[in-house]
């Protein structure tokens, strides 16, 4: 990791801590937030429970309202606000936005607003990439709100000026994948296009800024190529989440059951079959909830 990771690593590290102490009700049983437009940050969680296999967590699933990608930024972070007060309200230790959209677009305007700390997987993900290529020539895909916001583009910048972006809007990706067409033709077909002219630059590494995106890893990883990395982001913002709990003595005891409960605006029955058949382990119930 270069100098310039590492101190932004540990500038992040000391204003979760200001955050932390300041909103010193926080308890280690307290249960995580994570959250998403449907099911597409359950690829986060998946990484989540692998590296805190003790901790209660809320997933709230906002299928009421998805796509978020094609809406304006104003609308976005309305819808962010009301999740983060629904996770306030449940008093949560801290949450993940298991969302590249939210983490673009709602992040910035609203990480200082609550107690907990809030991660986001702009960062994670930039550095991710920083530390995977060889000839710097980053690859990005995402909603179209994400790829508006730029905000890969600058993060990687701020921790690489050299570094080369390019970026490609898939807006069809998440409406297939909440409709269930995984691996299917059309699917392919698409993606043939939608990485066309990344791959015609010679990327050597491609971020998957959205995080439904890793549910068709099999697909985009066989039209890149093994010469293109595929980066996932929530690999390391689920290490910066353990890191930051762990900093502060917020992880749960390693005796603790851990509980997962499952929230979702719009259909029940829905998100449980798709869920289950994309989630690392079985999901068994799920309340609908109104934000
Ligand atoms: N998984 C969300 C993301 O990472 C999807 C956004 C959407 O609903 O369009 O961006």
């Amino acid at each position: 990791m270069n100098s310039d990771i590492q101190k932004i690593k540990s500038d992040k590290v000391v204003s979760y801590s200001k955050k932390i102490e300041d909103g010193s009700k926080s308890e280690k049983a307290s249960p995580i937030g994570v959250f998403d437009s449907g099911v597409g940050g359950l690829s986060v969680l998946s990484q989540i429970t692998r590296l805190l296999p003790h901790e209660d967590i809320i997933y709230i699933a906002d299928t009421a309202r998805v796509p978020y990608g094609g809406r304006p930024d104003d609308e976005i972070i309305k819808i962010n606000r009301e999740i983060l007060d629904h996770f306030e309200k449940a008093k949560v230790k801290a949450v993940v936005m298991a969302c590249g959209t939210s983490s673009s677009i709602a992040y910035p305007v609203l990480k200082e607003k609550y107690k907990f700390p809030i991660i986001s997987l702009i960062r994670p993900g930039a550095k991710a990439a920083l530390d995977k290529t060889h000839n710097q020539k980053i690859g990005v895909i995402a909603t179209l709100a994400t790829i508006n916001s730029k905000a890969y583009e600058g993060t990687i910048h701020e921790l690489k000026d050299t570094a080369k972006v390019l970026s490609s809007p898939c807006p069809l990706f998440v409406p297939m994948i909440e409709g269930g067409f995984i691996e299917t033709d059309e699917t392919r077909k698409i993606a043939v296009e939608y990485l066309k002219p990344l791959l015609k630059e010679g990327i050597d590494t491609l971020i998957l800024g959205c995080t439904h995106y890793p549910h068709l890893v099999k697909v985009l990883s066989s039209i890149a190529g093994p010469n293109v990395a595929l980066v996932d982001p929530s690999e390391y913002a689920a290490n910066e989440l353990m890191e930051v709990l762990g900093k502060h003595q917020l992880l749960n005891s390693k005796n603790h059951k851990a509980k997962y409960s499952y929230l979702v605006t719009g259909k029940v029955e829905q998100f449980l079959e798709l869920g289950n058949k994309l989630f690392s382990r079985p999901i068994a119930s799920a309340k609908q909830i109104k934000l």
